[in-house]
């Protein structure tokens, strides 16, 4: 495999030829680690010890391995029973996170030996390594608990290790804690003693877990802490959800039973039994993902696994099932079969969010989640990849910091769209057996996207790789323009690279995808179609109707005559067109609108034609479409935002009336969420009956009735009362804010804050979001709505410059929190002087570990430039027209 390859030549160094990883030596591989680890909650601290078991591949007389943050105390080396050195010399690079060990004997090729490190670190709080987390006891006083989070590279920081996906090795983990104390990690407890603590006075419980199977070191977990527990024996091995004293246990019912049956599906599935013994999930306090698949031990942030149905909506519960699936997904596809380095991560990612999608269609069929996907996932891929600033699926990474930043839209939701095109392709049964057939023949192992490719190509008989490679290894999508010639009743086609900002050079429109067609007429859909040149021509039997990429299973645009586009929004309403047809083809039109390709008075009228749409994943797409509208209009002059306000509520006002925000017990999931987002929608613009009733609603649940605001309206009901009300207003959500019972009635109430438009309470917002009472995990919620006002955007963006030291401390660039900050206070601008201030405040400074994020914003500003620049007149000229100004 290619680790061998780089590594082979580079004997003495962790540095391999450049744009190759950076890994380290191969003279040794780890067979087995022997781990044990004694927490201290006074100091903070604990005490390790680890003794790993080494193949010697080549003759041998220094140790590399990672560490980062860690003191070592003592370290021997032995071998065939002998010590070779009792005190070898170690040295480390900080750099490079590595710590070397040279003693002066030499072991052979071909034996063993074993490396015995005493070492210290810290429990810190950055959500990273070995870490700690915190919660309030019954009397409220903090309780602290030990946790891990070792993906991409932080088993390094929690003790030393030979810290690369494809080093799998075995371990046996033991932790040291007191008796009140639940011990955790990946594997059953093999053993429980009495030991004397290393790190305080008399004797604790030393808890021992049965030796794992073969894996990564990404995938370690160990937890120790005051924890409560439900458990089920519906699966073949038994099934737990854990959390901390303080919450309700009953919360984690929903996930719990759900874990059952997903793994029971899996492994039916992918016909491999889930090779552990048991499977705990827990959910974590501080926590800087949402959820982490730790084989046999996932990690959850609190509001993605616990969920009280009562007091949550719908759009939550569909959030917590598809992140336990996802992560249960990862059992197999990342657990079992990892990908060899990280530039293959999105083997892991984008299998785990497609897998997420298909089980849950299976357990919730009338959630109808493949709907949602155009306007989640396929919308997420094509919006970044869009961007000059994007990368490929597989894409070369080294560090740290490198590595964090792809655990982003391409990796997930590009990842996941790919798996889909191919998917339908092959048809959803052969894929799966290709699926089974790549576990099996590399469990315990790790591959490349070519073994993927093989195996499905095995299972298909078609050269599976011929097509895929190009949207793996090449950046972007086309945009595939119809024109049409009725006399000869045939359509041509033309591809080119699809770029927001419009401006492709020809040397970056070289690629040529495979594009299947999906071509839809009235005798149903062509699946064999491809455009795999420049441009070609189809003959179709006549021109009435014809529509591209059914259902959206392809990554690409469209882009149609205004002609043809508005005869495609009759055949909408005809009944022709599927719910992702609808969806996608607004997006298309919006997008191509968007970066120039149409005009944007045409994606207006084709909206206003939408109006009596009866599907919420229209709706959603055609919200989000005015909203991008809008955003980019942010600081044009008022008249015109007010005449774009005006029509977004003449857009979705009916539709909010005729379904009303009453919910009952017969609504359906879907139709719940669709009450939701209309009330929304045309709240925060004004409506009139939803705005007096959202303070009514208000109003009663600020006098003490919890239940007057319906769970799936709460979020909505803060965000109009702050922006119509004042000071008052503001306390009341501030209170919820600070004290609601849930992680989910909190955090609806902290995403709203930032809709108070008020200077000082603007102020007070920013203030919150670095203050005690927001965790550092939920950083990014009370700034998040600042983003929907120009005055919010400008504070958001100064409160950064002159927070930037703090922010820098509290979240360090080698996790991904910096990178979304930076997003989130860059990316709503759309002028190019405002661009030009943001990179003038970053000249000067390190951008190590959000280059990624800031090019992407700075991209994304530049679109924005360009789009009212080209569209301004056009769009007032539409709102006059339409009397809207
Ligand atoms: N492996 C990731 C967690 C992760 C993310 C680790 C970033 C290191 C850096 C996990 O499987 C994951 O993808 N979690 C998602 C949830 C999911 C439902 C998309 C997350 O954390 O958002
Ligand atoms: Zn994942």
């Amino acid at each position: 495999m290619c680790r061998h390859q780089v590594g082979a030549d580079a004997p003495s160094s962790t540095v391999v030829a450049a744009a190759a990883r950076e890994v380290l030596p191969t003279n040794v591989k780890p067979l087995h680690y022997d781990l044990t680890l004694e927490p201290d909650f006074g100091s903070f601290t604990y005490a390790g010890r680890v003794v790993i078991e080494l193949h010697v591949v080549d003759d041998t007389t220094s140790i590399s391995l990672n560490t980062n943050e860690l003191t070592i105390h003592a370290t021997t080396v032995a071998s065939g029973g002998h010590t070779v050195s009792a005190a070898p010399t170690v040295s480390h690079d900080d750099d490079e996170q590595v710590t070397t060990v040279r003693f002066d004997q030499t072991i052979a090729a071909g034996s063993q030996a074993t490396l015995t490190m005493a070492f210290s670190g810290t429990l810190n709080d950055n959500m990273a390594g070995f870490y700690r987390s915190s919660f309030q006891d019954a009397h409220g006083n903090t309780t602290y608990m030990a946790t891990t989070q070792m993906e991409p590279t932080d088993a390094r920081r929690a003790f030393p290790c030979f810290d690369e996906p494809a080093l799998k090795a075995a371990f046996t983990v033991t932790l040291v804690a007191d008796d009140k104390m639940t011990c955790l990690s990946n594997m059953d407890v093999a053993s429980e003693k009495t030991v004397d603590s290393q790190v305080g006075e008399g004797s604790r419980k030393a808890v021992t877990f049965n030796r794992t199977p073969l894996m990564s070191t990404y995938l370690l977990a160990f937890v120790v802490g005051e924890l409560n527990y439900i458990e089920t024996n519906s699966f073949r091995v038994p099934v737990r959800v854990y959390a901390p004293k303080d919450r309700e246990i009953e919360h984690g019912r929903f996930s719990l039973e759900l874990a059952a049956k997903t793994l029971d599906f899996y492994e039916k599935t992918f016909d491999s039994p889930f090779p552990l013994p048991k499977m705990d999930m827990i959910a974590i306090p501080d926590f800087s993902a949402g959820a982490m698949e730790n084989w046999g031990l996932v990690t959850y942030r609190v509001v993605d696994v616990l969920i009280d149905e009562k007091v949550s909506g719908a759009a939550t519960k569909q959030r917590v099932a598809e992140t336990v699936q996802h992560e249960l997904a990862h059992q197999w596809f990342g657990n079992l079969v990892t990908m060899d380095f990280w530039d293959g991560l999105w083997l892991n990612e984008g299998f785990a969010t497609w897998m997420s999608w298909y089980s849950c269609n299976v357990f919730y069929p009338d959630w109808k989640v493949w709907e949602g996907y155009v306007t989640d996932n396929l919308a997420s891929a094509l919006s970044l990849d869009s961007l000059r600033s994007s990368h490929p699926i597989e894409v070369p990474v080294k560090r740290a910091d490198e590595i964090n930043q792809i655990f982003d839209a391409i990796s997930y939701s590009k990842g996941s769209c790919v798996l889909r095109m191919i998917s339908k392709h092959l048809g959803e049964e052969t894929f799966m057996e290709g699926v089974r057939r790549y576990l099996k023949k590399h469990a315990y192992g790790n591959t490349q996207t070519g073994d993927l490719w093989a195996a499905l190509s095995d299972a298909s008989g078609q050269n599976v790789e011929k097509v895929m490679d190009i949207w793996t290894k090449k950046v972007g999508f086309p945009v595939v323009s119809v024109t049409e010639d009725p006399r000869a009743s045939s359509i041509h086609l033309k591809q080119n690279r699809f770029l927001r900002t419009a401006d492709v050079k020809p040397e970056e429109d070289k690629t040529l995808f495979p594009v299947y067609l999906g071509l839809r007429t009235k005798e149903g859909v062509n699946e064999e179609l491809a455009l795999t040149t420049r441009e070609a021509d189809y003959k179709l039997k006549n021109l009435d109707f014809f529509k591209l990429n059914a259902d959206h299973s392809g990554l690409y645009r469209t882009s149609y005559t205004p002609e043809r586009l508005r005869k495609l929004g009759v055949a909408a309403k005809d009944g022709l067109l599927t719910v992702e047809d609808r969806a996608g083809m607004i997006a298309d039109a919006g997008s191509l609108a968007a970066s120039g390709y149409q005009k944007t008075s045409g994606i207006l009228s084709l909206l206003d034609s939408f109006k009596s749409e009866p599907a919420f994943v229209v709706w959603q797409e055609i919200t989000a479409r005015i909203s991008a509208l809008r955003s980019a209009w942010m600081f044009e002059d008022k008249a015109v935002r007010d005449a774009l306000k005006k029509f977004q509520l003449d857009l979705t006002k009916d539709k909010a009336h005729e379904l009303g925000w009453k919910f009952s017990e017969d609504d359906g999931h879907i139709e719940q969420q669709f009450k939701a987002m209309m009330f929304a929608s045309a709240g925060v613009v004004d409506d009139e009956t939803i705005v007096k009733s959202a303070f009514d609603m208000f109003n009663k649940f600020k006098a003490g009735d919890s239940s007057a605001i319906h769970p799936n309206l709460r979020t909505s009901v803060y965000a109009i009362v702050l922006s119509n009300g004042g000071k008052e207003e503001y306390d009341a959500v501030l209170h919820q804010a600070l004290n609601a019972k849930t992680s989910d009635e909190r955090n609806n109430a902290l995403r709203a804050l930032g809709r108070a438009k008020d200077p000082e309470l603007i102020q007070r917002t920013l203030a919150l979001s670095l203050s005690g009472d927001v965790k550092a995990q939920d950083i990014y919620l009370p700034i998040a709505a600042l983003r929907t006002h120009p005055e919010g955007i400008q504070a958001l963006w100064q409160w950064v410059k002159d927070n930037w030291a703090e922010l820098e401390k509290r979240l360090p660039p080698s996790l991904t929190m910096l990178s979304s900050v930076v997003s989130i206070t860059t990316s709503s601008f759309t002028h190019r002087e405002q661009m030009q201030n943001i990179q003038e405040f970053f000249a000067n400074k390190s951008t190590k570990g959000f280059d990624k994020s800031l090019a992407q914003s700075c991209d994304a500003i530049s679109a924005k430039t360009a789009w009212i620049e080209r569209d301004s007149e056009d769009v007032k000229a539409w709102l006059k027209e339409h009397k809207y100004l």
